[in-house]
């Protein structure tokens, strides 16, 4: 039987720095685990704007579509700031999304004990969090119709639409129940049905799939208050279902509950393919974060967390998927850095690859 497959697209900025990294923990697994991998890389972004023109080339589009996971670094960046709507870096990890039709987004947001301390909330109130964001990504008003900018009275009009259709709440909603029963049995659902007609008929439908997931505690709340609620006790929470702008904005959020938004993985799952697994890419939450790029400074730690959700969801390797995560454990516990998790300017940090370093050492220590 041939290897599992993987394509990888670093993207830009600390995108590409970051999967240089997870490129060295796969070879790893190779090594030391015989956890071979067909492994592809191409471009997205930015990258892919400057050799082609266009941020996702559709030979790029249709190797996605085959391979068994895709793996994204980050993309966009200042240089590509004044292209044009339609070919912006953005633009490209968005067909890849809606193209693959990646409707569940897995945002964990878990604080490790070696970084209460660093959160900006004090430590009592995220020692030991473990929340699972569900964001519904190939809708809602990042793709609903009509869209634009018009001509409207003499003046310029822009427009997004929110909209989700019955059948598009209802697969996200039962990915949110399905992985709460795995989980600790409780989803709180988010939206704005005291304003939005969208979030009437999202609470509408989450409440009807919930009848066939009655060993789960439902709760609704509206995504404002969600938001207050997050930072003022986020381990009232276990999985929080939400639509795809207030997911983006409420998984940055629980970003900083964690000590930074370099240490946040993501799963974005589709429908089972033939072999019973699920489409899939998996990224880091963060950005390309210009500001540090070409520096040494960026925490690999997203990225290389969410190659850990590959292994669990896309290659039923759960076991190999804990050891890195105990790894990534252990290193923070020693009290290795990078600069986002110290605060400190005056303090050392060790680089992108140091942290690496360390990780890999740990799990060479775990044989
Ligand atoms: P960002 O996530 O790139 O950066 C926000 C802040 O967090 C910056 O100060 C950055 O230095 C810091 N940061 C982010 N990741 C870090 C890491 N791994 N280690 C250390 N520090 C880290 O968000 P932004 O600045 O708003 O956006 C920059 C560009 O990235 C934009 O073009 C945006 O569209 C794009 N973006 C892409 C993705 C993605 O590809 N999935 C996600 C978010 C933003
Ligand atoms: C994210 C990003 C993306 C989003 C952008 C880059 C398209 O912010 O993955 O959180 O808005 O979904
Ligand atoms: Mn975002």
């Amino acid at each position: 039987m041939s290897n599992p497959s993987l394509l990888i697209l670093p993207g830009d900025g600390i995108g590409a720095e970051v999967m240089a990294e997870v490129q060295r923990v796969i070879g790893w697994f190779g090594d030391k685990r015989g956890l071979a991998f067909d492994v592809s890389e191409d471009l997205v972004g930015g990258a892919a704007y400057d050799a082609h023109g266009t941020p996702l080339h559709d030979d790029t589009m249709a190797r996605a579509q085959e391979v068994d996971a895709v793996l994204l670094g980050a993309v966009g960046g200042p240089k590509y700031d004044d292209l044009d709507f339609s070919v912006k870096p953005e633009r490209g990890l968005l067909r890849l999304r809606k193209e693959m039709d990646l409707f569940a987004n897995l945002r964990p947001a878990q604080c490790f004990d070696a970084l209460a301390d660093f959160s900006s909330l004090k430590k009592d109130i995220v020692a030991g969090l473990d929340i699972m964001i569900v964001r519904e990504l190939t809708s809602g008003s990042y793709f609903g119709e009509p869209r634009g900018i018009f001509e409207e009275d003499g003046q310029r009009v822009g427009i997004n639409t929110q909209r989700y259709t019955e059948a598009e709440i209802d697969r996200v909603a039962r990915s949110a129940f399905e992985l709460a029963r795995r989980r600790n049995g409780k989803v709180c659902s988010m939206e704005k049905a005291n304003v939005m007609e969208s979030g009437i008929l999202w609470r509408e439908v989450v409440t009807a799939v919930h009848k066939d997931y009655a060993d789960v505690e439902l709760s609704h709340m509206y995504a404002d208050n969600g938001a207050m609620q997050l930072v003022r006790a986020p381990k009232q929470f276990d999985v929080i279902l939400t639509d795809n702008l207030f997911g983006d904005i409420l998984s940055d959020c629980a970003a900083m509950l964690t000590g930074s938004l370099g240490m946040l993985p993501s799963a974005s799952l589709g429908a089972p393919m033939e072999n019973g697994r699920p489409k899939a890419l998996y990224e880091p939450v963060h950005g390309s974060a210009p500001d540090i790029m070409g520096q040494g400074k960026a925490n690999p730690i997203a990225c290389i967390l969410s190659f850990a959700m590959a292994l669990r969801y896309s290659f039923d390797q759960g076991t190999e998927a804990a050891r890195l995560e105990t790894a990534i454990e252990g290193v923070l516990a020693d009290g290795v850095r990078t600069g986002d998790l110290l605060g400190d300017a005056n303090t050392t940090a060790v680089s992108t690859s140091g942290m690496t370093d360390a990780i890999l050492a740990k799990l060479d220590a775990s044989l």
